[in-house]
């Protein structure tokens, strides 16, 4: 039997073909457009993603075996507001997780509804590109696109809807709307209240390895695949990472790279992170995860190098740089606000500590540095709750880049393991696919059977000494930028 993952990621669609014993078959990969109508606001059209899907699995499938697929499933950028109307049609295009245009509304969530009353409601606080606070946007800056509401979908549901015809969600992607009460794995009526909403307008939400249908009729025959196959409701692209990186059961770690930056620490029972600096949301396996997300990691990378410098071969920029842990350029990596643990969308991305000597090279090795220094942000919160993993799976584009691994490995001081395929999502959803199909019996021991480590880094002391005098550096650079960041 055949298994699809779709990872509907923030610059392109990505489509993993696996068989039942976890070998993948072939990938592709659709772009397209990313739109920011304002600084700092983030928008795609939904018709853009399912139409890159479709000419994606028709690439995918070509040459194989269509009769036996058997599932579809996902792995989706989190957070995105996609609205329909009566007659299903999208209302307006897309607000994602990365856009910030919604500060006064997590203000009035935050501090007048109350972070103890959201915690107790959701598990968690209000930031920028959770889909509640862009509801309150909505309701009070686009009223007449607010009164043609009848169903609220994140992004890849959205794919799930227009290939089985279900309005479904699942409970990792669910737990990013701050509409979910995340302990209880249901909607949150209160919170319902609060956004002006009905119940009725959300999705029906499953576990991410269940079965919400099979695909249309329509699309079965378009793309030459039995109806019986079944779609999965998959998972929030994070959650499904660490599905697809073998992160699963308690106490295990995942770093991915892509265009955020996610640390994503796994939880048999459910807790709750006090500070709220780290999301708490349910796992795609059945269990709970702590999360922190920065929101350019690799998209730092990518800007600094096709933006700036002009050029596409990273490589060759990495390759001369050599003197890791003796850098005096920082970089700090808020090229979007950030998120995890900050909470400010008014933060950016800025260079300190160039001198007439400082090279291109110490440019770029400054914005690998400074994604990782954002990540041990996170980590620091996970250490302060006696979190304190020695060791995690990385995934991502980012997570080619041996150079970035070693300098990962070292400011974090973990044992860092390469997995064989480093798309997490993509092979995440096929995982789920492959359990909803019976496959496996559970997310566990399909992980177990099919994700392999094929390497590992190693920190070495004496550069995790000196990175973590440059972290110390690192750290105090924001709190001095952060009231100038809001006149800039
Ligand atoms: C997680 C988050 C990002 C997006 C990126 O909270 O906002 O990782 O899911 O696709």
């Amino acid at each position: 039997m055949l298994y699809i993952g779709i990872d509907l990621g923030t610059s392109a669609v990505k489509l993993l073909l696996m068989d039942e014993s976890g070998g993948i078959l072939n990938i592709v990969s659709e772009e397209y457009p990313l739109y920011f109508p304002r600084p700092g606001w983030s928008e795609q059209n939904p018709a853009d993603w399912y139409e890159k899907t479709i000419i994606g699995m028709e690439k995918l499938l070509d040459g194989a075996d269509r009769s036996k697929v058997a599932g579809i499933s996902f792995g989706g950028q989190m957070h995105g507001l996609v609205i329909l109307d009566e007659n299903d049609e999208v209302i307006r295009p897309a607000i994602l997780w990365n856009d910030g245009r919604t500060g006064e509304e997590c203000d009035y969530l935050n501090n007048t509804v109350g972070r103890d009353k959201l915690t107790s409601y959701t598990a968690n606080i209000a930031f920028t590109g959770f889909t509640a606070p862009k509801l309150l946007w909505l309701r009070k800056h686009e009223p007449e696109n607010f009164a043609k509401i009848k169903k609220i979908m994140l992004p890849k549901d959205y794919i799930a809807y227009r290939l089985s015809g279900v309005h479904c969600t699942d409970v990792s992607d669910a737990s990013g709307m701050l509409l979910f009460d995340v302990k209880n794995r249901s909607w949150s009526k209160e919170m319902c209240d609060i956004c002006g909403i009905r119940e009725d307008m959300l999705a029906q939400c499953f576990e991410s390895y269940e079965s919400v249908g099979t695909l249309l009729p329509s699309v079965a025959s378009q793309l030459g695949i039995p109806g019986s196959c079944v779609i999965a409701a998959g998972a929030g692209d994070n959650a499904a990472a660490a599905v697809g990186t073998g992160t699963v059961g308690a106490d295990m770690c995942n770093i991915s790279l892509g265009t955020s930056g996610t640390v994503f620490i796994t939880t048999d029972k459910f807790r709750v992170d006090n500070n709220n600096a780290l999301h708490s949301f349910a796992h795609a396996d059945g269990g709970y995860h702590l999360m922190g997300c920065m929101l350019s990691a690799a998209s730092c990378n990518k800007w600094w190098m096709d933006e700036i410098i002009g050029t596409k071969d990273y490589s060759r920029e990495q390759a001369g740089i050599d003197k890791l842990g003796d850098n005096h350029v920082f970089f700090l990596p808020y090229l979007m606000g950030e998120r995890s643990p900050h909470n400010d969308p008014d933060a950016r991305g800025t260079f300190i500590g160039m001198t007439m000597d400082t090279t291109r090279g110490d440019m770029t090795q400054a914005v690998l540095e400074g994604v990782a220094f954002a990540l041990r942000d996170s980590f620091e919160v996970a250490r302060s709750l006696g979190i304190n993993p020695v060791r995690a799976k990385i995934c991502g584009g980012g997570a080619r880049s041996p150079l970035w691994r070693k300098i990962i490995a070292n400011v974090l001081n973990l044992e860092l393991d390469i997995i064989e395929s480093e798309e997490g999502p993509a092979l995440g959803g096929a995982i789920l696919a492959a359990v909803a199909c019976g496959e496996y019996s559970d997310v566990r021991e399909a992980a177990e059977k099919i994700v392999k480590v094929v390497d590992t880094v190693s920190p070495d002391s004496e550069l995790v000494s000196k990175y973590n005098e440059r972290y110390n550096i690192f750290k105090q650079i924001y709190p001095v930028c952060s009231p100038l960041y809001k006149i800039i």
